[in-house]
């Protein structure tokens, strides 16, 4: 059935076939029996999926990455689909319009994207209002950072500013510094602005009633001394775990010819050409962690086997984006029945 709705899709620009896609999602929640019709073609529910990672108690294990629905404007749909979280954002404190367009690109040969959105959103407040009226029952996730506008030497105060604005609506918090389409933002992964910028931050936590999981977001084009640095990083700020990985700014082993790819130009690299990488960086924190905090694995997972590969690698939960929209909702399904059989 996908495959017919994919042909049609496809025939449009990519961000105008997201808006449709969307747009009829929502038409088909707002029929009567809607949302339970959706249930009951794509969602599993099933008590043998339920997880309790970092304090929360996922219905299953499969999330939906960020970027995807970065106001929260879908929410209740996503739900129906059977994800069990969904994440927000990225979010920054004032609306911005992102890059100009045409900023998202697929790559087909290779089951991919090239974004350059550049952290297009409505902002905080809009965000905030939507969520205060979430529909219960689903696991949401904020992921947090900040505006172009900002410079980094200010980049705290924007991330603290998400942070204490959203803290009573969201589930847990992803601090978003691996963005290739933020000018600079990836340098604040650097050692002493990544620790003073967690360590503030789960500081303003550890003063709540109940502080909620804070999550770092990483790229994966860091090297291995880097990611020994993230390790150290993580441990001494107590934040809950790693969210691995963003999309690459590599272009290594596309089927796509050169010459497109060049077309094409700048932006974040997702999908399978970023498959093998993220699961080397899911391996790697887990074992030089001694598995000490939990891993939210994404990239490139697009089948029941790359969900598996990422959770043999060490991943307690996994997320999915540029596999949903080749594979559709029907991966989610197919995604949960494999874990259920093993
Ligand atoms: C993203 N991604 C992303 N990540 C993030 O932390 N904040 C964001 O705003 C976005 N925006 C965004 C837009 C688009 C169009 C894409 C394709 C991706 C990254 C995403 O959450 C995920 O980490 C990567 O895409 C790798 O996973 P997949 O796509 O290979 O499953």
């Amino acid at each position: 059935m996908y495959f017919f709705v994919k042909k049609i899709l496809f025939l449009f620009p990519a961000e105008t076939a997201h808006r449709i896609a969307m747009s009829a999602l929502e038409a088909v929640v707002a029929m009567p029996g809607g949302e339970k019709l959706l249930r009951k073609c794509f969602a599993v529910a099933d008590k043998r999926l339920e997880k309790n990672v970092f304090g929360i108690s996922f219905p299953n294990p499969v999330g939906l990455a960020a970027g995807f629905d970065k106001d929260g404007r879908h929410i209740r749909a996503l739900a129906a689909l059977g994800f069990g979280f969904v994440e927000v954002g990225t979010v920054t404190p004032l609306p911005q319009e992102g890059n100009p367009k045409p900023r998202l690109f697929r790559l087909p040969q290779d089951n991919a994207l090239i974004n350059r959105m550049g952290f297009n959103n409505a902002g905080l407040e809009a965000l905030v209002d939507r969520l205060s009226k979430r529909p219960p029952g689903i696991v949401i996730g904020g992921n947090i950072g900040k505006n172009k506008s900002t410079p980094n030497e200010r980049a705290l105060q924007d991330y603290e500013t998400c942070f204490e604005a959203l803290f009573p609506h969201v589930d847990y918090f992803a601090v978003n510094v691996s963005s290739p389409n933020t000018p600079g933002l990836r340098e604040l992964q650097e050692k002493e602005p990544l620790a003073a910028l967690l360590r503030s931050l789960q500081q303003r936590n550890l003063q709540k009633k109940s502080p909620k999981p804070i999550l770092l977001k990483i790229a994966p084009d860091l090297t291995d001394g880097q990611l020994d640095d993230i390790v150290e990083i993580v441990r001494e700020s107590r934040i809950a775990g790693v969210i691995a990985t963003n999309t690459t700014i590599g272009r290594e082993g596309l089927r796509t010819s050169a010459a497109r790819v060049a077309e094409l130009g700048a932006g974040g690299l997702s999908g399978e050409p970023v498959r093998r990488r993220a699961t080397e960086v899911v391996r790697y924190l887990h074992e030089k962690s001694a598995g000490s905090f939990p891993i939210i694995a994404v990239g490139g997972i697009s089948s029941p086997e790359s969900a598996r590969e990422k959770m043999d690698a060490g991943a307690s939960l996994v997320q999915v984006y540029t596999g949903f929209v080749y594979e559709g909702p029907g991966l989610i399904k197919r995604i949960l029945r494999h874990f259920l059989k093993k």
